[in-house]
């Protein structure tokens, strides 16, 4: 091909790329923007969008894959942000529309002149911890998750995975584990590292062997990761799950199960008066919930509950939890009035403990465990480019089946990558 022909590709088919690091001028993009707000099947809209322009210290990524995560189905409902209006008002406006995908696997196309740990042609995977190191609190070595300048890639930044390309972070790209296709590889990233990060960072609430870990949601992306980081470290996972088949995937994994549909005193804590009718209620049924946990655990309370669903399981977290374990949120899936009765707080001297994420260390660190086939990605279901919106209204309806959903975006079929 000659060189004027290759500088002037304007945009190729999804599924085909040009010739390695060829920028195309367009690319096909699934764009949200906020007069489509609200169900993710109506948000998403495929468009043509011009390819960005990378900085210095950043890649341009040809995606593979595109891994479906709960930040793609906030992004498109536009609440409790709206990421567009979010960024104009940090000053960080980027477009005046969205491409969402918190996970990838693809291709370094293009680097920024500072970029000196990938180079084009590398296969890997995007991390979503997209900070700015040289701010001097990271640069005197603090935690990247309590940076001012964390965002969460493809939902708080512009240009996620749901593109032809996408771009990151030199140090968001990490080797893609050789023994998985692209598809296997962009389902684990955000969900496993924040799982990661919840079960090891917070010391002196670590799973060890022996301790018994309650995981709502079981058979959902940080469910499938949690379960599998709980038995590697000889724990007990015990998954909360919706239905039977849930409870048998997660049964497969390893875990003890409980099936959260034969019980009903979910929600808020309208009250914590003692002989109030709806305290009884709520009482008769976080006991029972608690009986069958101890009762399949041979009496062990969990050490820690892994909680994100929020407003309806918090009270019940705190209530099962050991005393001197950790509840440990980083969502509120179902709302955010997460109640409970303090007296379980401090008379049992348990904590509760928010967590968002994990830093750029911790994601390496959860990549090399599963290059290292240590953790296994769970693939549910494989989604074509033009399905990415009824892909995400699934996660959305809790529709979805267990394990983690992809999209193919330039990968051919679900097996391709594997070497
Ligand atoms: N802060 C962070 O860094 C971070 C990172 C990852 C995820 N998250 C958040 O964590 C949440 C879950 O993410 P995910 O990827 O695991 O989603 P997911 O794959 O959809 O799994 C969530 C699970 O929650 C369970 N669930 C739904 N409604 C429930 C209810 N009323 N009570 C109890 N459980 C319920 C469902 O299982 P059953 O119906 O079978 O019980 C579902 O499988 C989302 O809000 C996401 O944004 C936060």
């Amino acid at each position: 091909m000659e060189s004027s022909k290759i500088d002037k590709v304007e945009i190729v088919d999804v599924g085909s790329l040009p010739e390695l690091g060829v920028v195309p001028e367009y690319m096909h993009a699934q764009v949200i923007r906020q007069d489509r707000f609200g169900e993710p099947k109506d948000a998403y809209k495929p468009e043509k969008i011009k390819v960005p322009e990378i900085a210095d210290d950043e890649v341009l990524i040809a995606v593979k894959a595109a891994g479906v995560n709960y930040n793609c189905v906030w992004a498109s409902t536009g609440y409790p942000v709206d990421v567009i209006k979010l960024r104009e008002i940090r000053g960080e406006a980027n477009g005046d529309f969205h491409i969402a995908g918190s996970d990838a696997s693809g291709i370094v196309w293009k680097i920024g002149k500072d970029v000196k740990n990938v180079s084009v042609g590398d296969e890997i995977v995007v991390l979503p911890a997209h900070i700015d190191p040289n701010e001097p609190y990271l640069a005197a070595g603090g935690d990247d998750m309590l940076s001012t300048t964390l965002r969460a890639w493809g939902f708080e930044t512009n240009w996620g995975s749901f593109a032809q390309f996408c771009k990151a972070k030199h140090f968001q790209c990490v080797p893609k584990p050789k023994h998985l296709s692209w598809a296997e590889s962009s389902v684990y990233m955000l969900s496993g590292a924040t799982a990661y990060r919840m079960l090891l960072h917070h010391h002196p609430h670590t799973v060890k062997k022996g301790d018994v870990v309650l995981i709502w949601g079981g058979s959902g992306g940080l469910g499938v990761m949690g379960i599998q980081l709980v038995k590697r470290a000889g724990g007990i996972p015990v998954a909360v799950v919706s239905s039977d088949e849930r409870a048998e995937f997660c049964k497969k994994l390893g875990a003890l199960t409980i099936n959260r549909s034969n019980y009903s005193h979910w929600g808020a804590l309208k009250t914590a008066v003692q002989d109030d009718p709806a305290y009884l209620e709520w009482r008769k049924g976080v006991k029972a919930f608690n009986k069958e946990l101890l009762t399949i655990t041979g009496g062990k309370a969990p050490f820690i509950v892994l909680e994100h669903p929020g407003e309806m399981t918090f009270p019940t977290s705190l209530f099962v939890c050991d005393p001197g374990g950790m509840v440990i949120t980083c969502a509120g899936t179902t709302g955010y009035m997460a109640s409970f009765d303090l007296r379980f707080l401090w008379i049992f001297k348990k904590r509760v403990q928010g967590s968002h994420g994990a830093s750029v260390e911790e994601h390496t660190l959860f990549n090399d465990l599963v290059r290292n086939k240590e953790i296994e990605p769970i693939v549910s279901e494989v989604f074509p480019y033009d399905k990415i919106g009824d892909s995400v209204q699934k996660m959305y309806d809790n529709k979805h089946l267990p394990g983690s959903m992809a999209v193919l975006v330039g990968a051919k079929d679900e097996n391709e990558g594997r070497s």
